[in-house]
């Protein structure tokens, strides 16, 4: 009894010890009217979106590091519920699934963590994050007052937090998730659920709340978000915004850095200039909290992407691109901007800024603190003009579109049109791999193939009368859904005679069909959502197949309803006879239905088989073939991609992974492409697109990590019929080439902005900068350079009618031999060309 006594105290002592351990490196997390308040002090953030089942583990830490070096201070991320739990019950928290080491990463680099918990994702994620097992819990309807689905989510939102919880990682535990999401966008929708839609978002919030995280929640585009949770607004500006009480701060969750891309679609793009002017106008407005979306989109591995049609590489034209180089100069224009904010940032928090105008779409906004510090904003958003401003009687240049940053309300740290960061592209180097077996051969003799057969192959295929909708038929384990008819044609029917032509007509709610009549392959088509095909073919005296076979590619993930929109071949399916007109209803008949692919079910991509086949000829441009080779890894580290040009569509795995669907036929749209685009003005999705009439994607990530030094296996299901042997590799580098134009009205950079009051009347100049990235590299040429009023872009860099003569000779001085090198652009170093001009100095150089 003594003795149980005695235990009792010694742990209760130890749990008090624990409790003052947390107490004392828990991080305490609240809000006011002005800002996320951290340990009692507010603060101005810096968030950007990385998706971790978008990359893999090994790439973490660098995208994480090149985060905080961009000048980020909170990693944002979705919890994504159908890669945690696939199958009911069985959770998943280990590869690109592992969000614990992944929220440890970002804390172990210093940085905080918004868990937008959801469950509910879009994010152009597969069912908008819903594992399509929810679909068939008994009486559910989807994000409204429904009680099936308000257990589920309860019971996965529970779950999540109760990880969290267990490793300590909320703030309120010493760890660093500072803000948790609730739901996401439903305000956008709510309407369409009428009364329950209302019900079940209030339920949300407190469900929410009652899981005691010790930090806020947030909802985002939720204007009616109830106390305390914090209502957020997403968009590509958000300056405008208000929360909907005077004690919340005005918080921004996704500033979308560019847009997602559909197969079919054209590539969207963002110019740094409007983005850096929409940040800054939201921290000119009073706003202290802002999220990119994405600041590294990645990769919809594996069957993930959502859409329907959205493509495997989730680029998003974000600051770090797909494979986890730099985006310059938009990473680096980003955090010289997010330097000059943290220069105002504590005249930021202390006051609501005094917004006056200084003209038409001219404005400023001014923050000053009790002790008289000043940090001012003047922007112009006007799209036309530039305009000189007058403001505390100093004189100020204002491109049109442009926001100027005053750290002391005097001069000027940044302005978002004048970009001090070299312009730097990437580049794919194809490589030619060699496969282990035979070192002297290319990629692409060794090729061996597996015919999937046409139709009916699998003991799991059912009868059914009528025509089936797909998801509720495969529940998503597999794209493919095969639809058979058997027919028999006699002798005496008059309407559909032997070798004359019918027409088959079949509809379908996506996402692609082949309709092949006795084995071969008669007609395809595609579409997002409605697909309607007149194939005529030609049946025979006797037995017909019509094997129909549907795919999904990505399941819808946006709008009110969206996980029943539905797809596959709901009909009408007619056969007319072109001869007599005569048309017969085949969608009412018996129809043979086959979920998914035989070779799915061997798991050809995953595991080794008896069954390939190695003599040749290898069979290509033939639909439905399995393709197996082997490679050895392209040298070096850089990062992996595998052009599938040749090839026509399907899925493909290299070592058993899932590097996801690959689909280079499907072309780009040939209009609306604007490159390169003017950032004046307001942005939309569809302002800025590249690419028109080019394949949407040809270049699909393979993670190194997944790459071994030899003896690597490529699987790859052809659906449409292609040649695997033209598959090549790349790896992808920064370019060697820097190109950059500095006037001699830009700001001085960021990195040497002080505060000294001694420097009263500042006369820093601008000054050009570069900088090899590979830090093995050295500035080996100078292509360009002209101090005067050079004309063009990279690449096509001219003089203009004034040029310094000492131009050249100059930055070659200062740069060639070293990796990085400054030149002050005035006229003091180059001489005077043209007096009373403001004159640009531009430089295109090499790094080798
Ligand atoms: C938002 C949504 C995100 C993502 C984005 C577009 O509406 O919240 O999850 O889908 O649109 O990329």
């Amino acid at each position: 009894m003594v003795r149980v006594k005695k235990i009792e105290t010694v742990s209760l002592v130890l749990v008090l010890v624990l409790e003052l351990v947390v107490a004392a490196t828990a991080t305490n997390v609240t809000y006011d009217h002005r800002a996320l308040v951290i340990d009692g002090k507010r603060k101005i953030l810096i968030s950007g979106s990385i998706h971790y089942p978008r990359s893999t583990p090994e790439m973490w830490p660098d995208l994480i590091k090149k985060s905080k070096d961009g000048g980020l201070d909170v990693i944002e991320t979705y919890v994504f519920w159908s890669g945690h739990e696939p199958e009911k019950n069985k959770y998943i928290f280990e590869g690109r699934y592992d969000l614990v080491k992944f929220v440890k990463l970002v804390a172990e680099a210093g940085l905080y963590v918004h868990l937008r918990i959801g469950p509910y994702a879009c994010a152009e994620w597969n069912y908008g994050g819903f594992p399509v097992w929810l679909h068939f819990v008994p009486g559910i309807k989807f994000r409204t007052d429904n009680e099936p689905f308000k257990v589920e989510m309860q019971r996965f939102t529970a779950k999540i937090v109760d990880v969290m919880k267990q490793e300590k990682l909320y703030a309120s535990q010493g760890g660093p998730i500072i803000l948790s999401q609730i739901e996401n966008e439903y305000g956008n929708i709510d309407s369409a659920y009428g009364a329950a839609g209302k019900s079940y978002m209030k339920w949300s919030a407190s469900m929410a709340l009652s899981l005691d995280t010790g930090v806020p929640w947030n909802m985002c585009q939720q204007k009616d978000a109830p106390d305390p949770i914090i209502n957020t607004c997403n968009g590509f500006y958000c300056d405008q915004f208000t929360p909907n009480s005077n004690n919340k701060p005005k918080m921004w969750t996704e500033n979308w850095s560019g847009w997602f891309l559909g197969f079919g679609d054209p590539s969207p793009y963002r110019p740094v200039e409007d983005l850096a002017f929409a940040v800054s106008r939201f921290y000119q407005r009073g706003g202290t909290f802002q999220n990119y979306y994405m600041y590294h989109g990645g990769t919809n591995f594996e069957r993930t992407s959502g859409g329907p049609l959205i493509t495997t590489t989730y680029d998003y034209d974000a600051p770090i691109d797909e494979y986890g180089l730099l985006r310059q100069p938009k990473w680096g224009h980003l955090r010289d901007l997010h330097k000059a904010i943290k220069l105002c940032e504590d005249k930021l928090i202390a006051t609501d800024p005094i917004i006056t105008s200084l003209g038409t779409n001219l404005e400023a906004s001014v923050y000053k603190t009790s002790s008289g510090s000043c940090a001012a904003f003047l922007a112009n958003f006007g799209t036309q003009s530039d305009a000189t401003v007058t403001f505390n009687g100093n004189s100020y240049h204002l491109p049109a579109w442009s926001v100027s940053i005053l750290p002391d309300c005097k001069n000027v740290a940044f302005n978002t049109a004048k970009i001090n960061s070299a312009t730097e592209s990437t580049t794919f180097t194809p490589q030619s791999l060699k496969p282990e077996a035979d070192s002297s051969a290319e990629l692409g003799s060794q090729w061996s193939y597996i015919k999937e057969t046409i139709g009916i192959s699998k003991n799991d295929a059912f009868l059914k009368l009528g025509l089936l909708e797909q998801i509720n038929t495969t529940a998503d384990k597999s794209d493919y859904l095969w639809y058979s008819l058997r027919m028999d044609v006699k002798g005496d029917e008059t309407f559909l005679d032997e070798g004359s032509t019918s027409v088959l007509h079949i509809e379908s709610l996506g996402q692609v069909v082949y309709a092949f009549i006795n084995g071969k392959l008669a007609g395809s088509g595609n579409g997002k959502q409605k697909i309607s095909l007149d194939i005529p073919i030609n049946l025979v005296t006797g037995k017909n197949t019509i094997d129909l076979l549907s795919v999904t590619v990505g399941l819808a993930n946006y709008g009110a309803f969206f996980d029943l929109v539905g797809a596959g071949i709901t009909g009408p399916v007619t056969l007319k006879s072109a001869k007599s007109g005569i048309s017969i209803n085949l969608a009412s008949q018996q129809w043979t239905y086959q979920v998914g692919l035989k070779g799915e079910d061997t798991g050809l991509g995953i595991e080794d088989s008896s069954e390939w086949v190695s003599k040749s000829p290898l069979p290509t441009k033939q639909p439905l073939i399995w393709y197996k080779t082997t490679f050895d890894a392209p040298s070096g580290s850089e990062p992996v991609a595998i052009d599938f040009t040749g090839t026509g569509k399907g899925i493909a795995w290299v070592n058993g992974q899932s590097i996801g669907r690959y689909w280079p036929t499907s072309i780009a749209r040939n209009d609306g492409c604007t490159d390169p685009c003017n950032y004046r003005g307001t942005y939309k999705a569809t302002k800025c697109l590249k690419n028109c009439g080019k394949p949407s994607q040809t270049l699909y990530h393979v993670p190194r990590s997944w790459i071994k030094p030899s003896g690597n296996t490529l699987v790859l299901l052809e659906e449409m019929g292609g040649d695997p042997t033209k598959i090549s590799f790349a790896t992808k580098q920064t370019g060697n080439n820097l190109c950059l134009t500095v006037s001699q009205s830009h700001p001085a950079p960021v990195d040497t902005w002080t505060f000294d009051s001694k420097i009263s009347n500042r006369t820093t100049s601008p000054v050009l900068s570069l900088k090899c990235s590979v830090s093995t590299q050295f500035i080996s040429s100078i292509k360009f350079a002209s101090f005067g009023t050079p004309k063009g872009t990279c690449g096509s860099f001219s003089r203009g009618r004034c040029h310094s003569s000492r131009s050249l000779s100059v930055v070659r001085k200062a740069c060639i031999g070293s990796r990085s090198c400054n030149v002050e652009v005035s006229s003091r170093v180059f001489g005077e060309p043209c007096r009373g001009v403001v004159k640009s100095l531009a430089v295109e150089a090499s790094c080798s």
